[in-house]
């Protein structure tokens, strides 16, 4: 599966402290824990010794460093997943077939990412999040029942605010979605000329107006929209949206702000963002087939140019996690 070659965003970085966690990806059980670098670690949530959960477990002191021990036998695991102790046999030097299996992972974007196998692929990017004049912020999780493909496309989709939005970033009086531009990148695609009107386009706009929109797709299930209104000069919204696939048809998602807003609380941000979200998560987990179709079985009309370019390229990318084909 191809799939599994590509960096996933799995929790943020700040819900992974001194507790081990599971977590689900591609519809395998993980369990990601810090060493005592501080390090992200991302095991497979399975003891070698006799199939245990190690998310069970605990992070301990084994010689001055951190080791993840399993609730069963007490087997310690160290940060690149060597059996460092087997405790009823201390004097035993385990040997590597006693390894738990560990899998990359790194952090960036305020998310913990992680690959379950090896290759060339890049971390999506969000240049957006070092720009200095703009400030950052996480939103989420939110788990929606569908998969990482239909969530995506929602993300692209400017047809749907009139409708979805009404009153928020859209109009049902302003439906008509004027013609727009879709290119091809080496990571993906970007959509350009993308207009709506908004009445409500960010927590700082007082008025309605046209709003400019780029939008990116960055990896399979990674986007950046940027988001200009016209009404408020100099004014910038940049979302990078990351989907984790937990399973076929089970997603994770999060929002990476990067906004102008230097004003409102943490709070007032997330919860605009958590308004709009709520208002699409009905529709998206409504969908069927869950699963994104990517070879007929929905039609589309000029609006769609964006998702049948998404289509296409998880299609041409052989993505079929959460896809038919
Ligand atoms: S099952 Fe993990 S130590 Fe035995
Ligand atoms: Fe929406």
């Amino acid at each position: 599966m191809i799939e599994t070659t590509l960096w996933h965003p799995v929790a943020g970085s700040d819900a992974l402290a001194g507790t081990p966690l599971a977590l689900r990806l591609l519809a395998q059980d993980l369990v990601l824990w810090r060493d005592e670098t501080g390090r992200a670690r991302a095991f497979a949530d399975r003891c070698p010794h006799r199939g245990t959960r190690l998310s069970l477990g605990h992070v301990v002191q084994h010689g001055g460093q951190a080791a993840l021990e399993c609730p069963y036998h007490g087997w310690r695991f160290g940060g690149d997943g060597g059996c460092v102790l087997i405790a009823s046999q201390p004097s035993f030097s385990p040997p590597a077939s006693h390894a738990a299996c560990a899998h990359e992972a790194q952090e960036a974007h305020g998310l913990v990412w992680v690959r379950l196998q090896p290759g060339d692929s890049a971390l999506p990017a969000f240049d957006a999040g070092t720009d200095p004049q703009l400030r950052t912020l996480l939103c989420g999780p939110y788990d929606v029942a569908t998969s990482a493909g239909r969530i995506v496309e929602n993300f692209l989709d400017l047809s749907h605010f009139g409708f979805v939005h009404d009153g928020w970033l859209g109009e049902r009086t302003h439906v008509e979605t004027p013609a727009y531009t879709v290119q091809p990148t080496p990571a993906g695609f970007i959509a350009t000329g993308c207009q709506a009107w908004q009445p409500q386009s960010n927590r700082l706009s007082t008025e309605g107006s046209w709003v400019d929109y780029h939008y990116e797709l960055t990896a399979p299930f990674s986007a950046v929209l940027t988001k200009l209104p016209q009404a408020q000069d100099g004014y910038r919204d940049v979302i990078g949206l990351f989907v984790c696939p937990l399973d076929e048809e089970r997603s994770r998602v999060w929002f990476r702000l990067a906004v102008t807003d230097h004003d409102s609380s943490d709070d007032a941000l997330r919860a605009f963002q958590h308004t709009i979200f709520t208002q699409d998560q009905p529709v998206l987990e409504s969908q069927q087939p869950k699963r994104l179709p990517l070879a007929g079985g929905e039609v589309h009309c000029a609006a769609d140019r964006s998702s049948a370019a998404y289509r296409r390229f998880l299609l041409e990318r052989g993505i079929r996690f959460g896809a038919i084909a």
